[in-house]
């Protein structure tokens, strides 16, 4: 059989950090609402001038680094992003030009802050069915772009980052499954409603736009429903999981589905308060600093979940 495993990961924070006290003199809002409703103490924001396609890359440099890999060992690149820098050429194409390895497949998708679970499936999928050997799976957004920074039930929530990891091919399983899910009925309840194609003209005050008490309590719901039934299908519970790595979007969603499987908050990795919600790079940059920092080791069972607008939700298990 063949499966595919978690080689190395990387992440890139932009320099410039925003905390609770700066938004405070932006909008109507205080550091203790931003706390205590989210978990949120600051943000990171790219310069004007960094794209995702560079923070892309320099996560993925760091992931190839503590591999021991040139980008040229790299045989396909998957890249979640709902900020992409460019409607074409994809941001996995421009990233893939910078790190300088043309010729491989590269591509980005769209499932907002489900987008690196999205991708990290598409990867899993692609080794195991003897289509690629090594894949850059990345997560990179730049949340700073569209949100309307005159809002403050949204604008508390979004950082920008990235998150890399190489998927590797091997005989014993890594990613021990990858389970996704959308549902559009939900689609009023999260959204950026411009694009391209609609009939909606591009106007300068579009924005993010977020019923957040709604997503809320679906987020709670469906998550809940996910990570239990992905143990299930393997015979486990809570109990087994060594660490919950989770989309960060606000510290009470977490702990709820936390709670749902009775696993204290000693093992799961929170990383909200210090970049917010960085939607397709959070799951990856939480991977990474916890990997970093020694709090996940080689062996350690992982549950990686995340929830977006779409709705799109999923999860992996993985053996690190
Ligand atoms: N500062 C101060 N007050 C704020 C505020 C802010 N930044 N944002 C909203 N409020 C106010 C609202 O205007 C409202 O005031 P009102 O009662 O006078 O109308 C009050 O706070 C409560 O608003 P509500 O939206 O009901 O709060 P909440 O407890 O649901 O918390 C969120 C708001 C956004 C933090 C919460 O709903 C949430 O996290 N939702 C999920 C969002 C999410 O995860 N999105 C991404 C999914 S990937």
């Amino acid at each position: 059989m063949r499966y595919s495993r978690i080689v190395a990961t990387g992440h890139y924070l932009p320099e410039r950090v925003l905390t609770n006290d700066e938004l405070e003199r932006m909008v109507e809002t205080s550091d203790a609402w931003i706390r205590a409703r989210t978990g949120i103490r600051q943000r990171h924001i790219a310069a004007p001038t960094e794209s995702v396609a560079g923070m892309g890359e320099r996560a993925s440099r760091m992931a190839l680094e503590t591999a021991g890999l040139a980008a040229e060992d790299i045989d396909l690149i998957v890249m979640g992003t709902t900020t992409p820098d460019q409607v074409f050429p994809n941001s996995a194409v421009i990233m893939q030009e910078r790190l300088g390895v043309a010729g491989i497949p590269a591509f980005s998708l769209e499932a907002a802050c489900s987008g690196f679970i999205y991708a990290l499936a598409v990867a899993d999928n692609f080794i195991r069915a003897g289509s690629a050997g090594r894949v850059l799976v990345v997560g990179a957004e730049k949340m700073s772009s569209i949100v309307d920074w005159n809002d403050r039930s949204t604008c508390v929530l979004f950082g920008d980052g990235a998150g890399a990891v190489i998927l590797e091919h091997t005989q014993t399983p890594g990613i021990l499954d990858t389970r996704l899910h959308a549902d559009g009925r939900y689609k009023d309840l999260l959204q950026f409603p411009s694009g391209i194609a609609s009939s909606k003209a591009r106007i300068a005050e579009d924005a993010l736009q977020m019923k957040g008490s709604e997503v809320f309590r679906v987020a709670v719901a469906k998550l809940g429903e996910e990570i239990v039934e992905t143990l299930a299908r393997h015979d486990l519970d809570g109990n087994a999981v060594d660490w919950l790595v989770p989309h960060q979007a606000n510290a009470r969603i977490i702990s709820a589905i936390a709670r749902r499987l009775d696993l204290p908050m000693e093992r799961v990795v929170l990383t909200v308060g210090e970049h917010g919600n960085t939607s397709s790079a959070s799951v990856p940059l939480a991977l990474d600093l916890a990997i970093r920092d020694g709090r996940i080791q080689r062996g350690d069972l992982l549950l990686l979940e995340a929830f977006g607008g779409g709705f799109t939700w999923g999860s992996a298990l993985v053996r690190y």
